[in-house]
């Protein structure tokens, strides 16, 4: 029993690190050795050291680690923890602002991993630091992009055989977990961004490495403002479009319900949408928006504990909308 706990915890522990994750448990507790050692293995992982996580959130962890095997007379490898203040001494100076990181997405909650874990179970994703940079929300990931990366890979049937067009792909996590765990026929990421199509492109060569890509895709730029125009849909429509976290501001809502309708006067093309819904009203006047564009819609709320990898402070839905039967009529 105490065994099983462990190995939970160790299982939490590695995928909330790799991805940058709140290590409640550091906050928590005073950690046995085997954690501390645990931990500190996970600091020199090779994917941690090809491409490393934050440096202030690497900072948090080393202090936290450091005080721990200052109270408590730890038996933790000599070795282990000269390395740990070598290898992340430097971080401990202040850093310049904004430089690239990386974080480590474990999508599957029932593999049993080990430290040494394999790197095919993993995506990694460049990331920037804040949640608004160079102009866009794209350049880090978003919760309800990494829920649409795990339902992706619960859910393959949905994917297999089909054409889907990603809208506000962002770095691309949700996509890549699609086009690795899953087989559509053809996977479109997309964006209105130039610098955010340039770090999908960069996202996909890193995880090319180690991923197979089960499917043909590309990497577009595909303003919601111009979909109604663009001559890409007019050979093949596609059957599922998907997109994450693209419902926050009020102002996009007119050209993002355009683009949905014009998808969704294709009777097959199915769209789902994955939003966090940190504010309840936006999110309402969205779908007022879908109503207005004569588009009907039913939600569903992700459970709490979907994932170990997510910090749900929010509720995360699922939107699925498709065009409006003339006798639907909603009332808000
Ligand atoms: C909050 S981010 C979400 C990114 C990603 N889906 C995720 O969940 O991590 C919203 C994305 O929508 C894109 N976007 C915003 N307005 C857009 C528009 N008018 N046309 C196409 N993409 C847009 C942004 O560039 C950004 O990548």
């Amino acid at each position: 029993m105490v065994q099983l706990y462990v190995e939970k915890l160790k299982n939490g522990l590695i995928r909330q690190f790799m991805c940058a994750g709140k290590l409640r448990i550091l906050e928590k507790s005073i950690l046995t050795s085997d954690t501390i050692q645990f931990i500190i293995t996970l600091l020199r992982h090779p994917i941690v050291e090809k491409y490393p996580l934050r440096t202030s959130y690497l900072v948090v962890i080393i202090r936290m680690l450091s005080k721990q095997v200052e109270i408590e007379e730890h038996q933790v490898c000599d070795h282990d923890i000269a390395y740990m203040y070598c290898r992340y001494a430097r971080f401990m100076l202040p850093q310049p602002a904004g430089p690239i990181f990386y974080k480590h997405y474990i999508l599957d909650d029932d593999i049993d991993l080990k430290p040494g874990l394999t790197i095919d179970s993993v995506i990694t994703i460049q990331e920037t630091a804040t949640f608004v940079s160079d102009g866009t929300t794209g350049l880090c990931t978003w919760e309800a992009g990494v829920a649409l990366g795990v339902w992706a890979l619960r859910n393959k049937e949905k994917l297999q055989g089909k054409f889907i067009v990603e809208l506000g792909s962002g770095t691309g996590l949700s996509g890549i977990s699609a086009c690795v765990n899953c087989k559509p026929r053809k996977y479109w990421f997309t964006d209105c961004h130039a610098g955010v199509l340039d770090v999908i492109k960069n996202n996909i060569d890193i995880n090319d490495m180690v991923h197979t890509f089960n499917c043909p895709y590309e990497v577009i730029k595909l303003p919601w403002e111009n979909v109604q125009r663009s001559e890409r849909f007019d050979e093949e429509k596609p059957d599922l479009i998907l997109a994450a976290d693209v419902i926050y501001d009020r102002t996009m809502f007119e050209s993002l319900c355009t683009s949905l309708k014009y998808f969704a006067a294709n009777n097959t093309t199915e769209i789902i949408l994955f939003s966090t819904v940190r504010n309840p009203e936006t999110h309402q006047k969205f779908l007022e928006t879908l109503e207005r564009f004569y588009l009907e819609f039913t939600e569903e709320i992700l459970p709490d504990n979907y994932s170990m990898i997510i910090e749900q402070n929010s509720p995360i839905h699922i939107t699925n909308i498709k065009k409006r039967n003339v006798n639907t009529y909603y009332t808000f």
